[in-house]
């Protein structure tokens, strides 16, 4: 049982799919491990450390020659792939609604193609998804740019010269990112309210010493659909959503938005009327930016300003935390594939709950019913 371990190729892609933790533990399952050169210089994660693990190093390009399992951040070009094993797996963050051409190739190619970010929310496998590992640096790192941008300072300071007042932020959509970003802004001192469509997010709000901001008065909305994710609301919802927030907005100097809607764009929720309403000074990080964003007129790794608010949102957030976020999503691959290592085999065997959630291809085909629906 080989494993091979790709230098990500695209473009400000700074993480890797495996640390020389990991590499530790696949070879105490009895597994070898080919690293590409230089996987983890961006991580801060040298060649020399993976080879002290156990890892081979293997040349550019060459890192699949030979490998029953390929693991990568984002899905590598199929041309990558030359010389796996027939039947092997690559199990990435494959983005497979955006890069179909790229699912249909590796089927093509025989290749199984395992999509971590279709690991189901269910309670044993909390500890492989990478949505929430990757979400929760993401929420911080929100907090943490916003805060360098802005020209104030987070938490009340009294000093002889005079009181600095907290500053008031506001994180909308208040899943994994979210709740990170309350608890960041939280530690930083700042006055921290947030709002979601889904109810059940009230009480972890106010748990975090936040104050929640929802909508009471429209009958019949609950927000929460399959898995505990939001479902699109009514036209009535959003337009009292929109009036709650417009008042509430233009009291703040941060806001963080960061919902999101499985298989759709992102919701839309600050316009540029409400933006025009803030403070000038006042930041926005839109963390929902790259799935289309958030709030109006944000543009992925650009600085916008309109009206003297400055608005900001990185393409990928969590590959500006790499050494986090490489660490806690090479943890999250291993315990998939440890979680169900055969002994007798000598490699993973999955289950039918997670294996169809997360398998796209076999045996040259499409196989997944998010892709086949
Ligand atoms: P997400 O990244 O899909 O969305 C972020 C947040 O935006 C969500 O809370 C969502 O309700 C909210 N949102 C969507 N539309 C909105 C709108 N119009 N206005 C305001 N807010 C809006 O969410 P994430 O972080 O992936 O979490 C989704 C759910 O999955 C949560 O219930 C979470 O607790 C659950 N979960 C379960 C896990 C498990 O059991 N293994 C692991 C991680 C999350």
């Amino acid at each position: 049982m080989r494993i091979a371990i790709l230098k990500e190729r695209a473009a400000g892609e700074t993480r890797v799919a495996a640390t020389p933790e990991t590499v530790r533990k696949f070879i105490a399952l009895g597994a070898s491990v080919s690293v590409e050169v230089e996987a983890g210089v961006s991580a801060s994660i040298s060649d020399s450390a993976f080879i002290e693990a156990g890892a081979e190093m293997a040349a550019q390009g060459q890192a699949a020659q030979g490998a029953d399992i390929v693991l990568g951040v984002q899905g590598p070009d199929p041309a990558m792939l030359a010389g796996a094993n027939p039947g092997a797996w690559v199990a990435a963050i494959l983005d497979p609604f955006a890069q179909r051409a790229r699912v249909d190739a590796y089927a093509a190619a025989g290749i199984e193609a395992l999509a971590m970010e279709f690991m189901p929310r269910i309670t044993r496998a909390q500890s492989m998804d990478v949505l929430s590992s990757q979400s929760n640096l993401s929420g911080y790192k929100a907090v943490i740019a916003a805060a360098d941008t802005y020209g104030r300072a987070f938490p009340m300071m009294m000093t002889a010269a005079g009181t600095i007042t907290a500053a008031r932020v506001f994180v909308m959509g208040v899943g994994v990112a979210g709740l990170q970003a309350i608890a960041t802004a939280r530690r930083l001192g700042a006055q921290v309210s947030a709002t979601d469509v889904r109810s059940a997010t009230k009480e972890q709000i106010e748990s975090l010493g936040a104050k929640p901001v929802f909508v009471e008065k429209v009958a019949g909305i609950e927000g929460e659909g399959a898995g505990g994710y939001a479902t699109e609301m009514s036209e009535e919802y959003q337009k009292a959503q929109a009036e709650l927030v417009s008042s509430h907005i233009a009291k703040q100097d941060i806001v963080i938005t960061t919902a999101l809607i499985p298989g759709r764009a992102a919701p839309r929720l600050v316009s540029d009327a409400q933006i025009a309403s803030m403070k000038p000074g006042s930041v926005i990080f839109d963390l929902a930016v790259a799935q289309g964003g958030n709030v109006e007129g944000s543009v992925p790794d650009q600085l916008v300003e309109r009206y003297g608010v400055k608005i900001l949102g990185y393409s990928n957030t969590p590959a500006h935390l790499p050494a986090d976020a490489a660490a806690l999503y090479a943890r999250n691959l291993y315990n998939f594939l440890s979680a169900f290592w055969d002994k007798e085999q000598g490699r993973p065997v999955l289950d039918e709950e997670i294996g169809n959630a997360v398998r796209l291809t076999q045996g040259g085909k499409i196989v997944n019913e998010r892709l086949l629906g």
